[in-house]
């Protein structure tokens, strides 16, 4: 009985989104996630071919994270889009390739975050060449808004981005953000988007037919979760969710974070967080988050300290 109902469900998607250029993340793994967005899972930094071949073994991942950069593919000179984080900029697998490999196994999502205007631009040939073929989720992402606190990453052009991506892959979900400056390496643990930034983020939208999602980042997004509901009421028109992500050394209020989602709906929040985060989450204990600030916090006073004893 239980056997015949999962080879209805895994007919049901089969047949939801068969043939479907860029479905949409929650349909196309529905008979997994039962519309619980939390449920799916992810994969970082799928920037060379050892980390892409090990990605597409695993049954596991359903979402699979990747960065493009323009820059060279071995020794070779020309200049072309390719996986890596910036400051990186050669690599052994390009965004060709990267494309091949992800059409050719078919069922898994793709989150491709582009670093610069000029990166995506240089891609949208590949785009257009694969769209067909690309019946699974696929995501474009850039920070196009400055954000919190004070960053000071200039984000990629929101005009262009928007205007390029609906015009090479309309059936694409949007990924689009603000830029952040936060967590460890920037000294910053607390923050929050303002009301500003969510305002600026629905006008900059408001042509946009595309569906979206907002990746945000948790440490920040946990430090006021009352514009959450505004900015996704607002553009409800393009299915707007939350993808709540977070860097190592990030400091996140797990309290909060959790009454965040409770509050957005596991329907409209994708969480994309690291293994430990994601441990804190689905239990009880909120303590260890806070112990790492604290340990963090006492090497960076312990330093401060010793320097000026000396
Ligand atoms: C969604 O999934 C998460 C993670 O498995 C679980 O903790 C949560 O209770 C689920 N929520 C609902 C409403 O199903
Ligand atoms: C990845 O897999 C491809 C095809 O299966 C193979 O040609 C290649 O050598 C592998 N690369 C690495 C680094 O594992
Ligand atoms: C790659 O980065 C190195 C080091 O920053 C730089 O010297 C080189 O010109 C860059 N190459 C390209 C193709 O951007
Ligand atoms: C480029 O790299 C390949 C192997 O990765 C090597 O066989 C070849 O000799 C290299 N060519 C030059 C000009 O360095
Ligand atoms: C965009 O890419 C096209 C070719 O793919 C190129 O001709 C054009 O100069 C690029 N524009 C920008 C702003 O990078
Ligand atoms: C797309 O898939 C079709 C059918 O499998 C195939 O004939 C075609 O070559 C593919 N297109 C690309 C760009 O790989
Ligand atoms: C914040 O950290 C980033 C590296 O992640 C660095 O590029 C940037 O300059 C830092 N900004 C400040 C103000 O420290
Ligand atoms: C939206 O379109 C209207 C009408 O074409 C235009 O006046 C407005 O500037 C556009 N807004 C944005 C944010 O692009
Ligand atoms: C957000 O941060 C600002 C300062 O940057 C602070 O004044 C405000 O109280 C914070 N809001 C919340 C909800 O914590
Ligand atoms: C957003 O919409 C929900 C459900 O329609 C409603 O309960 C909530 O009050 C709204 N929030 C805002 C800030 O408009
Ligand atoms: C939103 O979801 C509905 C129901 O699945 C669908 O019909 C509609 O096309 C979607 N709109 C966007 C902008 O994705």
């Amino acid at each position: 009985m239980r056997f015949f109902f999962c080879v209805l469900a895994v007919f049901g998607l089969a047949k939801a989104t068969m043939g479907t250029v860029a479905p949409d993340a929650a349909t196309f793994f529905d008979s997994t996630i039962h519309g619980n967005l939390t449920k799916i899972t992810w994969v970082h930094a799928v920037n060379n071919f050892k980390k892409l071949n090990e990605t597409l073994a695993d049954e596991s991942i359903m979402m699979v994270e990747a960065d493009i950069v323009l820059g060279t593919v071995g020794n070779f000179s020309e200049i072309i889009p390719i996986m890596a984080h910036p400051p990186n900029n050669n690599s052994d697998l390009s965004l060709a390739d990267f494309l091949t490999a992800m059409v050719k196994h078919k069922k898994k999502g793709v989150k491709l975050d582009f670093k610069t205007i000029e990166a995506f631009n240089a891609s949208l040939e590949l785009l257009t060449k694969h769209r067909e073929n690309m019946t699974f989720p696929v995501w474009l992402n850039a920070d196009i808004l400055r954000g919190p606190v004070d960053a000071d990453t200039e984000p990629v052009d929101a005009k262009q981005f928007l205007s390029l991506a609906s015009k090479t892959l309309p059936e694409s979900t949007l990924s689009i953000g603000w830029t952040t400056k936060y967590g460890i390496v920037n000294m910053t643990f607390s923050g929050n988007y303002s009301e500003a930034q969510i305002d600026e983020m629905i006008k900059t939208v408001s042509n946009t037919s595309q569906p979206i999602t907002y990746p945000v980042r948790a440490g920040l997004a946990a430090g006021g979760i009352t514009v959450w509901s505004k900015l996704l009421n607002n553009t409800a028109d393009k299915n707007a969710t939350l993808t709540i992500w977070s860097a190592e050394g990030d400091k996140v209020d797990v309290d909060q974070l959790k009454k965040l989602i409770q509050e957005v709906g596991y329907d409209r929040v994708y969480v994309d967080v690291p293994e430990k985060l994601q441990k804190q989450l689905a239990g009880s204990a909120t303590a260890a988050s806070i112990s790492t600030f604290v340990l963090l916090s006492s090497i960076f006073l312990g330093n401060v300290l010793l320097a000026s004893l000396f």
